[in-house]
């Protein structure tokens, strides 16, 4: 991957707290970058944060408090960013993520839902016109190869607590809605680049609802979040990248997402549903 200077750039990456998330973070700062870490809670931001500043003392990297299961939050959030500097956002890294959890958010949508589609979204369309004012804006949504393991979605499960015991079924079609959102982004606004990704299997703490024996187990075949997050990092600040809007990609290359991830009138439906349910007016 070729290198490129972040210096100068406004980078926010959501969920740095930890795995993935807090790698992508601190290799985006040590290219120069200014990089807010958006994280829900503020002691384990500040212990990353602690972590990258011991690793780069030059680093600058700041918090921000987002909470992607309480859509008011989120949106005061989005306030607070905005008015901490009148510049633009040149990379927005959608990040954060849960799996095999059980429940619903604050606004009562199934809680992997509402955390990795729907907070995403309100997320994005709040920050959208302070990307566009940045010369090569990119937003970089973490997705995953789960977003095959779907058989569509079914839009009244999306309303309501977690219906299967794992999770699992629940976080396959939010990925899948991280993949289709990435799509419906790309097309409607080609002043931005729009990436979704796998980062591979990753021994993060994504897996923190396995139990504890056979997650030690797991964890020593998967790589490691350095390995995990450059995919991230290739479609955030990689010069090849640039240009190549609406792909999903997979180690560090463009990717045929499965059909479902490339259907356009699902893409479709599920930006009107998002906009609906979040009561934005997402039109541009
Ligand atoms: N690890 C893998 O094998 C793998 C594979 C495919 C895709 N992914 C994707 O990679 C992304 C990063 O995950 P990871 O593996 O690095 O997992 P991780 O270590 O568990 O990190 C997830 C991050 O998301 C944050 N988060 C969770 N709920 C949130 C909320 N309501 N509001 C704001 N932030 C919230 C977490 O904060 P807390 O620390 O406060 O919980 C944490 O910072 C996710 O989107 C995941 O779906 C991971």
């Amino acid at each position: 991957m070729t290198e490129l200077s972040c210096e100068g750039q406004w980078v926010v990456v959501t969920g740095a707290n930890t795995g993935i998330g807090e790698v992508a973070a601190r290799e985006i700062a040590r290219k120069g970058a200014l990089v807010t870490l958006a994280c829900r809670s503020e002691a384990r931001a500040a212990a990353a944060i602690d972590r990258i500043v011991q690793d780069n003392p030059a680093a600058n990297v700041e918090f921000l408090h987002l909470d992607l299961s309480d859509l008011s939050q989120v949106r005061s959030a989005t306030v607070e960013l905005l008015a901490r500097r009148d510049a633009p956002i040149d990379v927005l890294v959608n990040n954060a993520g849960v799996a095999g959890r059980r429940g619903v958010t604050k606004d009562g949508f199934e809680i992997q839902f509402g955390v990795n589609h729907l907070g995403h979204f309100v997320w994005t369309m709040a920050l959208i016109d302070r990307l566009r004012c940045a010369r090569s804006p990119r937003v970089v949504n973490v997705a995953s190869r789960a977003h095959t393991r779907t058989a569509g979605i079914i839009w009244e499960h999306l309303q309501r607590p977690t219906r299967s015991v794992s999770g699992w079924p629940e976080y396959c079609v939010s990925k899948l809605c991280n993949v289709l959102f990435s799509r419906e982004l790309a097309r409607r606004y080609d002043d931005i680049d729009v990436y979704s990704l796998h980062p591979g299997v990753v021994a993060t703490d994504i897996w923190r609802g396995v139990p504890a024996p056979v997650r030690w187990v797991l964890k020593r075949f998967m790589l490691s979040n350095e390995q995990g997050a450059e995919t991230t990092l290739h479609c955030a600040t990689s010069p090849e990248a640039q240009g190549q809007s609406g792909l999903y990609w997979d180690k560090a290359a463009p990717k045929q997402p499965h059909p479902y991830g490339s259907d356009d009138k699902l893409a479709a439906t599920l930006w009107a549903q998002s906009e609906q349910w979040s009561g934005i007016d997402a039109t541009s």
